[in-house]
């Protein structure tokens, strides 16, 4: 029997998310469908993995639940905020990513699901026009607010845990600056100051998640917890963050793809990735300085993958480019085009040409499961700081760019980690063996 590190799953686990669209709405109404029994949690590793524990003639291949202590679905409870009043039966209808068979089996249980006041700045987001919109004094105001709304959520529900998921648009891009965001305390000041273009919104739904014992995920490619000052909130606080943006669809292809090519000692001259899309994720990112944003996440992925310096002859040259555009007729149904430019013996080009045409939120639903299942369980075992086991979710895994740290983006090694992590929380011991 393996034995028991981390406090077991007891209760149920509130999971409060920012923003109430189509990434969210789509996920909520898959878990309320699923514990129906009328659909199944198709994607989540959580629900479907089976991780190899133990070496030879004692291994066996167990599920996570089976490994270490988690909630069942039955156990979740839902909160959100939204800049929009709609609830969540009505967002998920607008979303149109769900056909109504799916959505009208769980009505009731999504009415009830009305979404609190957002902390928001229209500068953030310019083509957002919401009006259910806190009213703060400053940063520091906007902050408690959300803590307070936290504290509510948890007397009003009685749930035991709370994890706080960001799903909500992509900010603007804030680059880091270390005289508000390099400790606690200038990112403290810099709230009180009220410095709006230095401190996100996002970033006092972070610090409130922190302080109210909640650990927190970053589903976009926002800074907010990817700040030295997070990190060590998040070591004084002793919970965990995870983040940036949800590793689905195109990004997920280059981190599975690009290793045929580094594996196979193969050149490359250029990876030309482009997408349309146009649902309200497409139409915010439409907007340049939401872009760069999601540009600065999507491009990290190749250049850890197949490193320059590693192989001077196959990768020092390449040209990396990723556009995203907005077209309305695609609503959530995105569809991705990679050309890649490869080339082998004596240098002799060839192409690689893939198309995706994908689900955006339906690839992303699942990620928002694991993601609060998970770093609930980071949580109740004690781990602390960036959780970089969950990376293999994640386009732009957090890592310590103050020190250098690399970030691991190769699918397969990600993978390793997670079922290493799983592993070491269950009692047993990590390893490489391939399964
Ligand atoms: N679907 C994917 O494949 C995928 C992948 C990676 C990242 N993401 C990210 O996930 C996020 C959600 O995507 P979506 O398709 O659901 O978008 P969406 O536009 O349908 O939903 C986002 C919601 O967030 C709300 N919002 C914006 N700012 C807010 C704030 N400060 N507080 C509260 N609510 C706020 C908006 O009103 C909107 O309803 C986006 O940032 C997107 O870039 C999605």
């Amino acid at each position: 029997m393996a034995k028991e590190i981390v406090k077991p799953a007891t209760g149920k686990l509130g999971i409060m998310v920012v923003g109430l669209g189509a990434v969210s709405t789509t996920f909520m109404t898959g878990v309320m469908m699923a514990r129906k029994g009328l659909a199944k949690p198709v994607g989540s590793m959580t629900q479907y993995d089976k991780i190899r524990v133990g070496k030879g003639e004692n291994k066996k291949y167990l599920h996570y639940k089976d490994i270490v202590s988690m909630p069942s679905l039955d156990d979740l409870v839902f909160a959100a905020w939204d800049v929009f009043p709609a609830n969540a039966y009505e967002s998920a209808i607008n979303a149109e990513v769900l056909k109504e068979k799916d959505i009208e089996p769980v009505k009731d249980e999504l009415l009830k699901i009305k979404p609190l006041k957002a902390a928001f700045d229209k500068n953030y987001a310019k083509r957002l026009d919401g009006d259910n919109v806190k009213q703060c004094k400053d940063r520091w105001d906007m902050t408690e607010q959300i803590r307070e709304d936290i504290r509510n959520f948890k007397k009003e529900t009685g749930v035991d845990r709370v994890v706080v998921l960001w799903a909500a648009s992509t900010e603007i891009y804030v680059e880091p600056d270390m005289k508000y965001h390099g400790t606690i305390a200038a990112l403290e000041q810099a709230m009180k100051d009220n410095v709006v273009d230095k401190v996100a919104p996002s970033m006092c739904y972070a610090y409130a998640a922190l302080m109210e014992d909640c650990p927190f995920i970053m589903g976009a490619p926002n800074t907010t917890v990817d700040i030295p000052a997070m990190w060590e909130l998040s070591e004084k606080t002793q919970l965990p963050i995870a983040g940036k943006d949800f590793k689905t669809g195109q990004t997920l292809v280059k981190s599975g793809f690009a290793p045929i090519i580094g594996t196979r000692m193969l050149g490359l001259n250029g990876w030309f990735s482009t997408n349309i899309l146009g649902n309200r994720d497409g139409l915010v990112l439409d907007e340049p300085a939401n872009f760069r944003t999601k540009e600065v996440s999507k491009l990290s992925t190749l250049e850890s993958i197949l490193v320059a310096d590693n192989q001077p002859d196959l990768y020092s040259n390449y040209y990396h480019k990723v556009r995203i555009n907005y077209y309305p007729p695609r609503n959530d149904n995105k569809e991705g085009w990679d050309n890649i430019d490869i080339f082998g013996w004596m240098g002799y080009p060839m192409q690689i040409k893939i198309n995706f045409l994908c689900r955006d939120s339906i690839l992303a639903a699942p990620l928002c499961l694991d993601l609060c299942l998970l770093m609930d369980l980071a949580h109740r075992a004690g781990r602390y700081g960036t959780q970089r086991f969950l990376s293999f979710f994640l386009k732009s895994p957090m890592h310590d760019y103050t020190r250098d740290e690399v970030p691991v983006n190769h699918l397969f090694q990600q993978y390793v980690m997670l079922k290493n992590a799983i592993r070491e929380m269950g009692g047993y011991e990590a390893d490489e063996e391939i399964d």
